[in-house]
C-alpha cells in the first residue's frame, strides 16, 4: 500500500483533498497539521463523510528536529501533498517576516526530508497570485510572473523556484506545482467547508456570513475597467481543486511527469466579477444580500482567470462545478454551521 503525506490536511483545501483521497484511492493517508489556522475537528468531519480512518501527526513543519523524528516513524513515504502555509494576503502585508519564516522554512525542511529519504513525488499548493496583474488573459502556465503584490504571493513564487531547483539537483525528485485560482464552496454533503478562525478576508465566506447577519459585505471598488466595474476572478469549487490533487498524484506515481517539475493552472477558465458572484448567491439562496460599495483594496488585481487546457490534457482533469453550484454549496455549509 503506498503512503501519501498531506501537510495542512486539517485546512480548507487539505481536508477536502483528504476526502477525495480516502474515497477514491487505497493509499495509506497521513495528515500532518499544527492547527495554527484550522481546527482538529475537521478530521471528524472528514471521517464522517468517508467512514474511513487515517493517521494524523500534529507538529510545526518549522521544527526540523521534530519533523524528522515524526516522519521517520511513518516509514517510507511515496508522495507528499504540501498545503501547510499561511495564506492571508492582507495579513502577509502587515507581517511579512512571519510569512517568510512560516511558509519558506517549513517548505525547506520538508524538501530536505524528502531528498534525504528518497521521497520522489511532491505536489505543491501554489496560487494564481504569482501572475500579479497579467497583461494578457486568460493566463497560461507560460504567462510571465509579475512582481508579487504581497509577501504571501512572493512566498508562492519563491516556493515554486525552490522546488524547481531541487528537482534539477536531484533527478529522482519529481514535482507538480498547482496554481489555484480562487477556491470557494464546500463539500456537497454540507458537512465540510471553509472555517475561517478569525474574520475572513475572502469574498465567499464574507458573503455567506453577511447572509446570516454575522458580517457586513463591502464591495472593494466598482470603478475598475471591467464589464461592471468590479474585479474579476476565476472562482473554482474546492472539490474540483481536491480532485485535481488526486489526478496529479496519479500523474506523478505513474511516471507521466515529463519535465520533473510541471506547473498547472487550476481554474474553470471563466472570469466572474464580484457583483456577478453576489448575484449568483442571491439567485441560489433566494436571499437579497445587503452590501455597500467601498474603495479599492490594496493588492487586488483587476482581473485574472485561467487557461486550464494543460491541466485538462495532462491530468485528465476537468472542473465539474459552475458558480451557482459553488455558491449553493457555500450557503448550505454556512446554514450547517448555524446549527452547530
Ligand atoms: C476576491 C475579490 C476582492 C472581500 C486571495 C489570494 C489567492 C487565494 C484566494 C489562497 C477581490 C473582492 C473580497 C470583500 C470584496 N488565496 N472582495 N469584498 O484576493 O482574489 O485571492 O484569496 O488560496 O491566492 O490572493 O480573493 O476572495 O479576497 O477577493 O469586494 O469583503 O472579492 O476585492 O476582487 P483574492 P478574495
Amino acid at each position: 500500500m503506498q503512503t501519501i503525506l498531506v501537510t495542512g490536511g486539517a485546512g480548507y483545501i487539505g481536508s477536502h483533498t483528504l476526502v477525495e483521497l480516502l474515497q477514491n484511492t487505497d493509499f495509506r493517508v497521513v495528515s500532518l497539521d499544527n492547527f495554527s489556522n484550522s481546527l482538529e475537528r475537521s478530521y471528524e468531519r472528514v471521517q464522517k463523510i468517508c467512514k474511513r480512518n487515517f493517521e494524523t501527526i500534529c507538529l510545526d513543519l518549522c521544527d526540523k528536529t521534530r519533523l524528522y523524528e515524526a516522519l521517520g516513524q511513518i516509514g517510507h513515504i511515496d508522495g507528499i501533498i504540501h498545503f501547510a502555509a499561511y495564506k492571508s494576503v492582507p495579513e502577509s502585508v502587515k507581517e511579512p517576516l512571519l510569512y517568510y519564516h512560516n511558509n519558506l522554512t517549513s517548505l525547506n525542511n520538508l524538501l530536505s526530508y524528502a531528498v534525504d529519504n528518497g521521497i520522489k513525488h511532491f505536489i505543491f499548493s501554489s496560487s494564481c497570485s504569482v501572475y500579479g496583474n497579467a497583461d494578457d488573459l486568460p493566463v497560461t502556465e507560460a504567462s510571465p510572473l509579475k512582481k508579487a503584490e504581497s509577501p504571501y504571493g512572493h512566498t508562492k513564487q519563491v516556493g515554486e523556484e525552490m522546488i524547481s531547483f531541487v528537482s534539477q539537483a536531484y533527478p529522482a525528485f519529481s514535482a507538480v506545482l498547482l496554481r489555484y485560482f480562487n477556491p470557494v464552496g464546500a463539500h456537497l454533503s454540507g458537512l465540510l467547508g471553509e472555517l475561517p478562525l478569525n474574520r475572513p478576508n475572502n469574498l465567499v465566506p464574507i458573503i455567506t456570513q453577511t447572509a446570516v447577519g454575522k458580517n457586513a459585505l463591502t464591495v472593494f471598488g466598482k470603478d475598475y475597467p471591467t464589464r461592471d466595474g468590479s474585479c474579476i476572478r476565476d472562482y473554482i469549487h474546492v472539490s474540483d481543486i481536491a480532485d485535481a490533487h488526486v489526478k496529479a498524484l496519479d500523474y506523478l506515481l505513474s511516471g507521466k511527469n515529463k519535465t520533473r517539475c510541471s506547473i498547472f493552472n487550476l481554474g474553470t477558465g471563466t472570469g466572474i466579477s464580484v457583483l456577478e458572484a453576489i448575484a449568483s448567491f442571491e439567485k441560489v439562496s433566494g436571499k437579497k444580500l445587503p452590501y455597500t460599495i467601498g474603495g479599492r483594496r490594496a493588492g487586488d488585481v483587476v482581473s485574472i482567470y485561467a487557461n486550464n487546457s494543460l491541466a485538462k490534457k495532462e491530468l485528465s482533469w476537468s472542473p465539474q462545478y459552475g458558480i451557482d453550484d459553488m455558491m449553493l454549496s457555500a450557503w448550505k455549509w454556512q446554514q450547517h454551521l448555524e446549527t452547530e
